[in-house]
């Protein structure tokens, strides 16, 4: 949202005394009354962390004044006072006499703040990279931190303030060469728990999980699950907001909603700017990317089809790849028509290996067929499913409906409502509830028969693997950590490929951590233990030992297992392998004997590598299959 404060307005300008700002050789880090920056001037925060001053963007003969990073070669911007106002070049910014700092451009003045003073302030710009108006009893009256452009730093905020009707949004550039308001809005949702929404207009384009209180994540990883990163949501009768600071003082990183949509999260590496996170990951994960009622493939490319029994409400964009219409039934449900027509009855049709749609409806049933029939006795249901025990159904239109491949390990089934004529199987013959039935028993036991099948091919290709020995493993020549994400999709495809990590006996372990002993113990998180190892060559691991507990769905497990393939980065510990033996799931870590490590892994942030067992897991099967 642009703030309200800024606004434009012409006057007369008086003539007033204004010393140019004098140069010493002192960084200034302060501008005060009486003293302006011209376009080619800028003052320095004290740490030499962040510089503000005029800027005009590549391609653009527009200038803005704005805040970025002193040190980072090719001025990445994180803050723009005059977004929707551009300026030329003889455009100067000071502090006006009723003390508020100002753009002036001719006879123009625009108005960075808008507040009421006894003209007597300073406006000082910080490490954090705020700009912070304050009076001479250094009172905040005005900071930059509240007006966010399209860069979430850290000490920032997502949220909002309902006692004085604020809230802290941020809105993409129009494109990486204009700053102004672009499509997509990043705000926080607040309605059924706390979440974040990027929306593409008034639309909305994705969502996270929701916020989790007790452990402090959202319930999936991708956010936040970072060791660099302490997010924490504050939330009481006045404001509700989500913030985050990086739990290293050496770390740079910031959190941005480019002018694609993309929420990103980047590190700097000392010579580039890191992708730690991208969102939303896939095209299948942007809402309705397919329309309604059609389904979408991520492999080899993003692509979509209608659901069986449904064709384009318009063919013409659907063939130009333009999915957003949709589409519909081709023929009406026989649900509600009076006309009782025997063998016109609405049946179902089964989906596999899909990602179910969007906002499913919980039913209390007990049995499949209660479910069945809950949704075949409701006209506005559009299908089901029934995944251990418990029944969801769909009203209305099937959103985000993905169809995986026949080779993906996750995915559920999905029972889709289709008039009797889409079944093919036109008449109604009296064994039709029986076929039904069988149908399903055949499915059943199918699915124990492959599950069977394929616990013990990964139990085999487990035995095969088991005993390599941590004591003697060589940490100079482990396995390297792929190379930082370029393209989420690109990638995505070639994680499939990432292959095995190393798995250890679990003796060795033992004998690496002296039978896991307590003087060996650097601390313990939610997840379990942690011990320190000493292999035969002197190096030292931390070994995690997750307790027994901790158990997760395939979906969560695979984005985290792609979120691990791709975040290999500096700053995160690296995996060096894992053991899995009878019950033990037991990491690998490299150890830094620094003291921030400790933190990682005493703190909440034990919970990025809770998974990851199953993430070795995960690479097993792809190994297998
Ligand atoms: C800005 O001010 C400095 C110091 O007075 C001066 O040297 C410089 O030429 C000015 N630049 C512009 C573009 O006016
Ligand atoms: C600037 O313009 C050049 C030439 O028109 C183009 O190649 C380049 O991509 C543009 N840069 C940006 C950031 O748009
Ligand atoms: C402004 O405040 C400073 C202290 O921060 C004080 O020294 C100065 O006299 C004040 N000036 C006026 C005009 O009030
Ligand atoms: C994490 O953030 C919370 C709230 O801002 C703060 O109280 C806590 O000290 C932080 N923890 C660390 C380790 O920085
Ligand atoms: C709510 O929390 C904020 C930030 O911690 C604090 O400044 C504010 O006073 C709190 N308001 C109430 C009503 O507790
Ligand atoms: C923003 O929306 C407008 C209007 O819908 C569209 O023409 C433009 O391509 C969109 N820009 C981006 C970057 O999506
Ligand atoms: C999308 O899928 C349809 C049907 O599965 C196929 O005919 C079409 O070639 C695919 N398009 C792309 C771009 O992959
Ligand atoms: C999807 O199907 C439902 C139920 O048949 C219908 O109400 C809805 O309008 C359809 N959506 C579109 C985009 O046609
Ligand atoms: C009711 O069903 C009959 C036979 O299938 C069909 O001809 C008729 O159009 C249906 N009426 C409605 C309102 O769907």
């Amino acid at each position: 949202m642009i703030p309200k404060t800024q606004f434009v307005y012409p006057v007369l300008l008086l003539m007033f005394s204004s010393h140019i700002l004098k140069y010493s050789n002192a960084v200034v880090d302060t501008i005060s009354p009486g003293q302006q920056l011209n376009i080619s001037q800028t003052i320095v925060s004290a740490g030499k962390m962040f510089e503000l001053g005029f800027f005009s963007p590549t391609n653009s003969t527009n200038y803005y004044m704005g805040i970025w990073y002193k040190n980072i070669p090719g001025k990445t911007v994180v803050w723009i006072a005059n977004r929707d106002y551009p300026v030329t070049g003889s455009a100067v910014l000071s502090i006006s006499v009723d003390g508020n700092l100002v753009i002036r451009h001719g006879r123009i003045v625009y108005m960075v703040t808008d507040i009421v003073t006894n003209g007597n302030v300073t406006a000082t710009l910080f490490d954090s990279g705020n700009l912070v108006v304050r009076d001479e009893k250094s009172n905040t009256l005005w900071q930059s931190f509240d007006f966010p452009c399209n860069t979430f730093l850290p000490g920032m905020r997502l949220g909002y303030d309902n006692r004085n009707g604020k809230s802290w949004s941020y809105i993409s550039w129009k494109s990486d060469d204009d700053p102004s308001p672009g499509n997509y809005t990043l705000k926080l949702d607040s309605e059924q728990g706390n979440r974040i929404l990027i929306l593409n207009g008034d639309d909305e384009y994705w969502r996270s999980k929701l916020w989790e209180e007790d452990s402090n994540v959202f319930e999936s990883p991708p956010e936040v699950r970072l060791n660099m990163f302490n997010f924490s949501f504050v939330s009481n009768l006045s404001m509700t907001y989500l913030t985050y600071n990086l739990y290293r003082e050496d770390l740079i990183s910031r959190l941005m909603i480019d002018s694609n949509g993309r929420l990103r999260q980047f590190s700097w590496s000392g010579n580039e700017w890191d992708v730690l996170n991208s969102q939303p990951r896939n095209a299948c994960d942007v809402l309705a990317y397919c329309g309604g009622n059609s389904s979408c493939t991520e492999v080899p490319s993003p692509n979509c089809s209608c659901l069986p029994g449904f064709k384009p409400n318009s063919p013409e964009l659907w063939n130009k790849a333009d999915y957003k219409f949709g589409c519909s039934m081709i023929s009406g449900l026989q649900c509600g028509n009076d006309t009782n027509i025997k063998g016109a009855e609405d049946g179902f049709r089964m989906l596999s290996k899909v990602v179910l749609p969007k906002n499913p409806l919980p039913l209390q049933v007990q049995t499949l067929s209660d479910c069945r029939s809950s949704c075949l006795n409701d006209c506005s249901c559009a299908g089901f499913s029934y995944i251990s025990q418990s029944c969801s159904i769909w009203i209305g239109e099937l959103r985000n409906l993905q169809q995986l491949s026949a080779d993906d390990i996750s995915g559920t089934d999905f029972f889709l409502k289709l008039p009797a004529a889409e079944l093919g199987t036109g008449k109604r013959t009296p064994s039709k509830r029986k076929q039904l039935i069988i149908i399903i028993s055949v499915t059943i036991s199918a699915s124990i028969l492959a599950s069977a099948l394929f616990i013990w091919k990964v139990k085999m290709k487990m035995h095969k693997r088991t005993g390599e020995d941590l004591l003697s493993f060589d940490l100079s020549i482990s396995p390297e950590p792929t190379k930082n994400e370029q393209s989420g999709v690109k990638q995505r495809q070639k994680h499939k490929k990432e292959v095995e990590i190393p798995i250890f006996s679990f003796s060795s372990v033992s004998a690496a951590t002296n039978n896991f002993s307590l003087s060996n113990k650097l601390g313990e998180g939610g997840f379990g233990p942690v011990y320190k190892g000493k292999l035969l060559k002197g190096n030292e691991v931390a070994v995690k030992r997750l307790s027994r507990k901790s158990g997760q769905g395939w979906n969560e497990l695979k984005n985290e297992a792609v979120l691990i393939a791709k975040l290999q980065h500096k700053n995160l510990v690296k995996l060096l392998g894992c053991c899995i033996e009878g019950d033990e799931k037991i990491l690998v870590y490299e150890y830094l004997p620094n003291k921030s490590l400790d933190l990682f892994l005493v703190g909440n942030f034990l919970l990025m590598f809770s998974f990851s067992p199953l993430d070795c897991y995960y690479r097993f099967v792809f190994l297998l299959f």
